[in-house]
């Protein structure tokens, strides 16, 4: 960001439909005291990743990419072509930026460390929802931005990036659905972007999205409705108004009405938008198969958190706020709940039994 110009305080102008992905980063710039172009530079190379990455998804059928490497990340996960593209893409376009000390993917058993004393830590999700591409359903790509606190003053490690969520300066996702969505936030309100394929430029389609206070929808995979703990189950219950079900312990003033309508597309992305957009919950609990949850807490619940706190919304492992969560090891896994502040309310109620 570019040193500002002048003592008097440039006001962060509200933003506008139709300005660009790159104004909307620039105008931040110029209100950000002693900005010095690093961090507008660095999302604008993120953005040009996303775009590169979206030329291959929209083609994925043509261009060789559906299918499997026959590699298996440290996830345990075989590695689909179209994530092994975006992980290379991502890799090389923050290579050659030269801003980032640390780099996580999802992909990379270990986080890359730059010999250098580049200010930023950018984690990321170069693919999810990988079980949807061959099938055509959307996808997405997930990333955070951290600073490093002392970039001159010491080498990047890995504590760099292991730091709880509030601490991120932007997060945001792409959903590669009927249209190419980028929902950013940079501490000032979560904004959506969509691409104009034929010049290649995001332009802003919904400016500060509010994420609804309650929703009438539920996102949950209810295959594993076995896996569940009791308490996690009385909610599914409560939420289908299911013969019996427990009432919620949640004394509100409005009652909920059950049962939700359920929506599952086994992406988080393409499930967290719909959830953010129009309200509702999206849960991934622990099981027993997964005791500390599924989705990975750097890159896909921290950034989804900050997102939805910055929309007004919520984001816990079901009892604790996810942005709390001090990390221990990059791909370390979290329970998610996110949504609607009433309705993440009335979840927690159940789960941790806290008295209405
Ligand atoms: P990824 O493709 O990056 O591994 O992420 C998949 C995640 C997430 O996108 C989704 O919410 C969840 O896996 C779906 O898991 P289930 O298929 O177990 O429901
Ligand atoms: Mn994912
Ligand atoms: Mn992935």
């Amino acid at each position: 960001m570019a040193e500002s110009n002048s003592s008097i305080p440039v006001r962060r102008p509200a933003p506008v439909v139709g300005t660009t992905l790159r104004e909307h980063v620039l105008a931040g710039m110029h209100a950000a005291p002693g900005a010095t172009g690093d961090f507008t530079s660095l999302l604008n190379h993120i953005s040009l990743a996303i775009r590169i990455i979206n030329t291959r998804v929209r083609a994925v059928g043509l261009a060789d990419m559906l299918g499997y490497t026959g590699e298996t990340n440290i996830q345990g996960e075989e590695v689909q072509k179209l994530d092994a593209f975006a992980n290379e893409v991502l890799l090389n376009v923050l290579d050659r930026s030269g801003f980032c000390g640390v780099v996580g993917s999802e992909e990379l058993d270990e986080a890359q460390i730059a010999e250098t004393h580049a200010k930023y830590v950018v984690l990321f999700d170069p693919l999810d929802g990988s079980s949807n591409i061959d099938t055509n359903v959307g996808i997405g790509t997930i990333f955070a931005v951290l600073r490093r606190t002392e970039p001159k003053l010491s080498r990047p490690s890995l504590d760099d990036a292991l730091r709880p969520g509030r601490q991120i300066l932007a997060a945001g996702y792409v959903l590669y659905g009927p249209s190419t969505v980028f929902v950013l936030s940079t501490g000032h309100g979560a904004h959506a972007f969509t691409l104009d394929p034929s010049i290649g430029e995001f332009f802003l389609s919904q400016p500060d999205i509010r994420c609804p206070r309650r929703g009438t929808c539920f996102s949950v995979n209810e295959g594993y409705f076995s896996r569940w703990s009791p308490e996690v189950q009385a909610w599914a219950r409560w939420v289908k108004a299911e013969k019996g079900a427990a009432a919620p312990p949640i004394a509100s003033a409005e009652p909920f009405k059950v049962p939700y309508s359920s929506r599952y597309v086994g992406s988080l992305v393409a499930d967290a938008h719909r959830t953010l957009i129009k309200g509702g919950i999206f849960a991934y609990p622990a099981d027993t198969q997964h005791t500390g949850g599924k989705l990975r807490l750097l890159y896909e619940a921290n950034p989804m958190a900050f997102l939805f706190e910055q929309a007004g919304g919520l984001a816990t492992t079901g009892k604790d706020r996810i942005l709390d969560i001090v990390p221990t090891a990059l791909h370390q896994r979290t329970p998610l709940v996110l949504g609607s502040k009433d309705d993440v309310t009335a979840f927690q109620q159940f789960v941790d039994g806290s008295p209405t």
